[in-house]
């Protein structure tokens, strides 16, 4: 089987989750098939190339499944994005339109070197609130950032819209 369609393969459809209505993209049975996971990883790694970038940033939760691995195999720092309340230092702080409310999320405001190029990692673009959120952190921190990685695309929710021309790299996009 080829990686594309291993990938796709390895990706659950569940009716009805989280609530009725909504068909929800599980990836755990993509990360417990090494073959996937290594695969999903060696990708993003390739396609940007190592040593290209001197941060990675991981967005809680699930994008530090798939940011953690990269940074390493990039040659590159990890940078946690955490929902707000979680980080022990001086943060930055963003909020970000969810479909009822808003969320908050927080990064370390020294998390940087001035000028530091920095990728997002997230396992999912959908209306991208989470991605641009986390853009502007980078971006008050001091980091360029010079991309988005995202494991899945749900193009139908027009996230790309949202952020401004920034470089979108989606391995799957539904
Ligand atoms: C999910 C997903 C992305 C985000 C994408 O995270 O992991 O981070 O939503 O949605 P958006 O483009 O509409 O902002 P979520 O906060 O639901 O949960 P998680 O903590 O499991 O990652
Ligand atoms: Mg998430």
């Amino acid at each position: 089987m080829d990686l594309d369609k291993l990938i796709q393969d390895r990706i659950r459809d569940v009716s009805d989750y989280p609530k009725p209505g909504v068909l929800f993209k599980d990836i755990t049975p993509l990360l417990a098939d090494h073959v996937a996971f290594a695969g999903v990883v060696d990708t993003v790694v390739n396609h940007y190339g190592r040593g290209t970038v001197d941060k990675i940033v991981g967005i809680e939760a699930r994008g530090f499944i798939l940011a953690a691995p990269v940074a390493y195999h990039m040659g590159a720092g990890f940078v946690p994005v955490r929902k707000k309340g979680k980080l022990p230092a001086a943060t930055y702080e963003q909020n970000y339109d969810l479909e009822y409310g808003t969320e908050t999320i927080e990064m370390h405001t020294d998390a940087f070197a001035p000028g530091d190029r920095v990728l997002i990692v997230d396992d999912v673009l959908a209306t991208g609130g989470t991605a641009c959120a986390a853009a502007e952190l980078v971006r008050r921190g001091g980091g360029e950032v010079v991309g988005l990685s995202v494991l899945m695309e749900l193009g139908f929710l027009n996230g790309r819209d949202k952020l401004d021309g920034l470089d979108v790299h989606a391995l799957v996009t539904v």
